[in-house]
C-alpha cells in the first residue's frame, strides 16, 4: 500500500492555515508519580478568527479526567475526545480551560513527552511531544507564558526544574516540596521543559556584555560532577562567542543544563533549560576522547545558539525547521572553526554532507531543505535539514560577506524577534539589509537533490587563454522530478607556477557558464570550490599528476585535501578495473612521505591529508555500491602504505607522541597525526605489537587507548581481544565508556560479528530502552561494519530487520533512524537488493508498525 493510499496523515506545507484561537498564558501543574502524574493545565485561550467556533486540541495517550470552561464543567456531551484530538464548542472569544489528565511516565518508553527513566523525570517536547502531557494547540506558532508547579516528595526528588526563573519553593501540608517556575519569554510547547530528579549540581556565573550577571548551573547524574566541568567552559566561551560575533546577548538570569542517560538526540533546546544526552555533557581525560570534546563543545554551543536562533524568533510550522537548524548548525560551525583548525573544521563538515547528505538525497527519502510533505515530523531530523541547511546559509554567508550577513541577521532580530516565522522572512531580511536580489537564491528552499558541477578546460597557446567551461546538472530525486539550474557560489584560484593570485568567487545561475583566465600558461590549473562554497558534486578533468600538484601546493587547505580525494577515487577505479597485483603510484606515496618527513603548521590537517578515505567516502559516489571491491581496496590501500612507509611513520609517530593529556588544540592534533601513523603501522602485525601495547597501557587518555583498540581492529591484529577484555573489565561500571567497547565489538570486519552480537545485547549493561546502547551496537554494525552488514547470505540485513521489528515496539524514533541503511536498496547488486527489499517488506506487513517506520519503509519499497 503506497504513502498516500493508507489512511495515515499526510501534512503538507501548502495546507498552513493560522491558528483559528492563540494561548495567552499556561499554567501547568504537575503531581509526579511514576504511573499516575496528574496534570492540571489553566489556559487562557483567545479567539483569533471571528468564524472559529470549534476549538481544537492535539492531545495523544491521555487519561482525560476532568474539563473546565470558564469554571463551569463541561459535560460529556459538549465535546469530543478522539485518538489524537480534543475538540469543544466555544462562544466567548477569550476563555479560561482548564484540564486534568493523567500520565503514566514510568510506561513512556518513546522518551517523547514526560517520562521517568533512571530515577528521574525527563520531558522531550519537540517536535511533538507536548500533545503526550496535556491536550493543546501543540503547534510552534501559538506563543504563551508558561507558569509550572511541580510537586512531588522532596527526598526522592530533591530538584524540580522547569523553563525560566523559580519564583516560590515551600514544603506542602503533607510533606511533599511545591516548586514554582515562571518564564516571562513567550514560547511555543515545544520549548517547555520539567526536570525532576537527585543529581549532582555544577555551578558558575556568567556576566554579559552588559554587565548582567548569569547563573549557569549543570546538573549530571551523581558522582559526575567533575566530569561536567569542560560543558561548562564551554558555555561560557560560547556565551562570549555569540556577543562578540553575532552581538547576541543572554537574556533570562539562569542557564540551566540537565545531562540524561535516555535520550532520543543529542540535546534540546528548551528556554533556560537544556536537556543533553550525557554523552555530549560527560568528559575527562581518562574517559572521553579528543572528538568526544570537540562534539561536546559544538553541542553545547549549538543548544545555546537556539536561544536566539530558534527560541526568540522560532518556526512558524515544521516544514521551516532548517529556518533554525540550518542557520543555528552554521553558527555552532563558525563556532568551533573559531576555537580550532578551521581547515580540518571544514573537512569535517564537508564530509558530513558528502557521505550521509548526498546519500539521503540520492535515496527515498529525499527532501529539500525545507521538505513539502510529512507523515512523522521526527523523521525530518536530517543531515538534509540540518547540515545541508547549514551549507545554503553558508551560501548567503559567502555571497554576501561576513558585514552583508550580520546586517541582515540584525535585520532578522529587529523584524521577527518574538515571532514564528519563516524560512523566506529571513531570506527577505537578507535580502532587504543587503538590497541584493535573492529571488534565484530561494530555490535552494524548494529544490532537493545534488547538483552536479562538471568542468572541462581548453587551453589555447596563441591567445594564451584558458577556458573553464561549468556545467551544472541536478538528477531527478525520489520526490521531484524537475530541476532547475541553482545559484552556485563559486570560490576558485588559479594555480600557478609563476603568480599568486587571490580567490575570487564566480555567481553561476545558468546550466552552462564559461570562467575565462587571461594571460594564462599552460601548466595553470584551476581550482575549484575552495572551501566546498556550494554543496554538489565536483566532476573534473583533472590528471592524476595534477591532482597531486593540487594537494601539494593549492594554497587553500581545502583545496590540497579535496584534490586528494579525487585522486583517491581514481585509485579506486583502477584497483577495481586493474589486475590483483594493482600497486599505488610511487609519486602518491613520495608525497606522503614528504608529509610525515615535514608535516605542515596544522598538524591535524596532516593527519587528515594522510588518511585513505573510508568506505562511505568511497560509496558516495557510485550510483551502485561494489561493497567487497571498495572493502578489499581499503585495506590493500592501507597496507601497502605501511609497508611502503614503515620506517617514516614510525618516525612521525614517535616525532609526536605527547605525554600530556589535556584536550587542547596542541595535543589533540599530534595525537591525531601520531593516531593516524599507528594505524598503518598496525597492519605489520608484528613489528607494531610492542608499541600498540606500550601505548595501551601507558596512555593517560581516552583518544590513546581507544585508538590502539580501532587499529588492532581495523587491521585484525591479535592483539585486539585481550585488549577488550581488558577495557570492559575496567570500564563495567561506566556506561558511556562501555559504548565505545559495545561499538567495537559490533563493528569488528569479521563473520564472527553476528555471535558477538547475540552475545552483546546480552550483556548486563545493554538495555533495549535506552538509545544510546541501542545505537551503540546496531549503529556500528550497520553503518559502520559494512562487509557484515551486507554479508551475502542476507544475514546481517535479518539481523537488523529482527531489531527494528523489536525496537518499533519500545522507540519508533530510534527505529526509525536505525533503518536508514535499508532504505537505499537500489544502490547494490541484484543479490543484495532481493535481500533488501524482502527484509523491507517483512518491516511493512508488521501490523502495528509506527507512523515513523512506515513513512520511511513505504517509501523504500514505492522505489521500486
Ligand atoms: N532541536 C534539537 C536540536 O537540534 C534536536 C531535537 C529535535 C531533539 N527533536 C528532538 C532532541 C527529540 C531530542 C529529542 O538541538
Ligand atoms: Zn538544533
Amino acid at each position: 500500500m503506497s504513502l498516500e493510499a493508507s489512511n495515515r496523515q499526510v501534512k503538507r506545507l501548502t495546507d498552513y492555515t493560522s491558528p483559528d484561537f492563540t494561548i495567552l498564558t499556561t499554567k501547568l501543574t504537575f503531581e509526579l508519580d511514576t504511573h499516575q502524574t496528574r496534570v492540571t493545565a489553566l489556559t487562557r485561550f483567545k479567539r483569533l478568527n471571528p468564524a472559529a467556533t470549534e476549538l481544537v486540541l492535539d492531545g495523544q495517550q491521555l487519561n482525560l479526567i476532568s474539563l473546565h470552561c470558564n469554571g463551569q464543567r463541561v459535560t460529556e456531551q459538549d465535546f469530543k475526545v478522539s485518538d489524537d484530538k480534543l475538540r469543544l464548542q466555544v462562544a466567548e472569544d477569550e476563555f479560561l480551560l482548564q484540564i486534568v489528565t493523567e500520565i503514566s511516565p514510568q510506561d513512556n518508553t518513546a522518551l517523547e513527552g514526560l517520562y521517568f527513566a533512571n530515577g528521574s523525570y525527563c520531558t522531550q517536547c519537540e517536535a511533538e511531544g507536548f500533545r503526550r502531557i496535556t491536550y493543546y494547540l501543540d503547534r510552534p506558532d501559538v506563543l504563551a507564558v508558561f507558569t509550572t508547579t511541580i510537586i512531588a516528595d522532596a527526598e526522592q526528588l530533591p530538584y524540580l526544574l522547569a523553563n525560566g526563573n523559580q519564583i516560590e519553593s515551600f514544603i506542602n501540608s503533607d510533606g511533599k516540596r511545591q516548586v514554582i517556575w515562571h518564564d516571562p519569554f513567550p514560547k511555543p510547547s515545544y520549548l517547555f521543559a520539567l526536570v525532576a530528579g537527585d543529581f549532582d549540581q555544577l555551578s558558575d556565573s556568567f556576566t554579559t556584555v552588559s554587565g548582567k550577571s548569569v547563573s549557569l548551573v549543570f546538573y549530571v547524574e551523581k558522582g559526575n560532577g567533575h566530569r561536567a566541568s569542560f560543558a561548562l567552559e564551554s558555555l561560557k566561551r560560547a556565551m562570549r562567542w555569540d556577543e562578540q560575533r553575532f552581538g547576541l546577548e543572554y537574556d533570562l538570569d539562569i542557564y540551566m543544563v540537565v545531562a540524561v542517560d535516555f535520550f532520543n538526540m543529542g540535546a534540546m533546546e528548551n528556554k533556560g533549560l537544556n536537556v543533553f544526552n550525557s554523552k555530549y555533557v560527560l568528559a575527562n581525560d581518562e574517559t572521553a576522547t579528543d572528538t568526544d570534546y570537540f562534539n561536546i563543545e559544538s553541542i553545547i554551543g549549538h543548544e545555546y545558539f537556539h536561544n536566539w536562533t530558534g527560541n526568540r524568533v522560532t518556526c512558524r510550522d515544521w516544514f521551516q525547521l532548517s529556518l533554525k537548524e540550518g542557520l543555528t548548525v552554521f553558527r555552532d560551525q563558525e563556532f568551533s572553526r573559531d576555537m580550532g583548525s578551521p581547515t580540518v573544521n571544514r573537512i569535517q563538515a564537508v564530509q558530513v554532507i558528502r557521505t550521509a547528505q548526498f546519500a539521503e538525497d540520492a535515496s527515498p527519502m529525499a527532501h529539500p531543505i525545507r521538505p513539502e510533505k510529512v507523515m512523522e515530523m521526527n523523521n525530518f531530523y536530517t543531515v538534509t535539514v540540518y547540515d545541508k541547511g547549514a551549507e545554503v546559509i553558508r551560501m548567503l554567508h559567502t555571497m554576501l560577506g561576513e558585514d552583508g550577513f550580520q546586517a541582515g541577521m540584525r535585520l532578522y532580530f529587529q523584524r521577527h524577534d518574538g515571532q514564528a516565522v519563516t524560512c523566506d522572512d529571513f531570506v527577505q531580511a537578507m535580502q532587504d539589509a543587503t538590497e541584493t536580489d535573492l529571488s534565484h537564491f530561494r530555490c535552494w528552499y524548494q529544490q532537493s537533490g545534488t547538483p552536479e558541477l562538471s568542468m572541462t578546460r581548453a587551453y589555447d597557446a596563441s591567445t594564451r587563454q584558458l577556458r573553464v567551461t561549468l556545467q551544472q546538472q541536478t538528477a531527478a530525486t525520489a520526490d521531484q522530478a524537475k530541476k532547475v539550474p541553482l545559484l552556485l557560489p563559486i570560490r576558485y584560484q588559479l594555480l600557478s607556477k609563476k603568480r599568486t593570485q587571490a580567490s575570487s568567487v564566480f555567481m553561476m545561475t545558468q546550466a552552462r557558464q564559461e570562467l575565462l583566465f587571461d594571460q594564462a600558461d599552460a601548466d595553470d590549473l584551476p581550482v575549484l570550490l575552495e572551501d566546498f562554497s556550494a554543496p554538489v558534486k565536483l566532476r573534473h578533468d583533472y590528471h592524476q599528476d595534477e591532482l597531486l600538484r593540487i594537494a601539494r601546493e593549492a594554497s587553500n587547505g581545502f583545496a590540497r585535501w579535496d584534490a586528494l580525494q579525487a585522486y583517491w577515487q581514481l585509485q579506486l577505479r583502477l584497483y577495481i578495473a586493474g589486475p590483483d597485483s594493482f600497486t599505488l603510484p610511487a609519486a602518491l606515496l613520495d608525497l606522503l612521505g614528504e608529509w610525515l618527513q615535514q608535516p605542515s603548521d596544522d598538524l591535524a590537517l596532516t593527519a587528515e591529508l594522510l588518511k585513505v578515505p573510508d568506505y562511505a567516502s568511497f560509496s558516495e559516489t557510485f550510483a551502485q555500491i561494489p561493497v567487497d571491491d571498495i572493502l578489499t581496496a581499503i585495506s590493500s590501500f592501507k597496507q601497502q602504505i605501511s609497508a611502503a612507509l614503515y620506517t617514516k611513520l614510525l618516525t612521525c609517530y614517535q616525532q609526536h607522541h605527547t605525554d600530556a593529556s589535556s584536550y587542547t588544540e596542541v595535543n589533540a592534533s599530534k595525537r591525531a597525526l601520531k593516531n593516524q601513523c599507528l594505524q598503518y603501522l598496525s597492519w605489520h602485525h608484528e613489528a607494531s605489537r610492542a608499541l600498540l601495547e606500550a601505548q595501551y597501557h601507558s596512555a593517560v587518555g581516552m583518544t590513546d587507548r581507544l585508538a590502539v583498540l580501532k587499529c588492532t581492529q581495523q587491521s585484525l591484529h591479535p592483539l585486539f581481544e585481550p585488549l577488550m577484555q581488558q577495557f570492559e573489565q575496567q570500564w563495567q561500571h561506566d556506561v558511556l565508556v562501555l559504548d565505545k567497547w559495545f561499538s567495537l565489538k559490533a563493528s569488528l570486519p569479521t563473520k564472527a560479528v553476528l555471535d558477538t552480537m547475540e552475545t552483546l545485547v546480552q550483556h548486563p549493561r545493554f538495555s533495549w530502552q535506552n538509545p544510546n546502547r541501542v545505537r551503540a551496537v546496531f549503529h556500528a554494525f550497520a553503518m559502520q561494519n559494512a562487509g557484515q552488514f551486507h554479508r551475502m547470505d542476507g544475514a546481517g540485513y535479518q539481523l537488523l530487520t529482527e531489531t527494528l521489528i523489536k525496537l518499533d515496539g519500545i522507540n519508533a524514533q530510534v527505529a526509525a533512524r536505525l533503518v536508514t541503511p535499508l532504505l537505499s536498496w537500489r544502490r547494490y547488486e541484484p543479490r543484495r537488493q532481493s535481500l533488501i527489499k524482502h527484509a523491507l517488506q517483512m518491516l511493512a506487513e508488521q501490523p502495528s508498525i509506527s507512523d515513523d517506520l512506515y513513512e520511511k519503509v513505504s517509501k523504500a519499497l514505492e522505489s521500486g
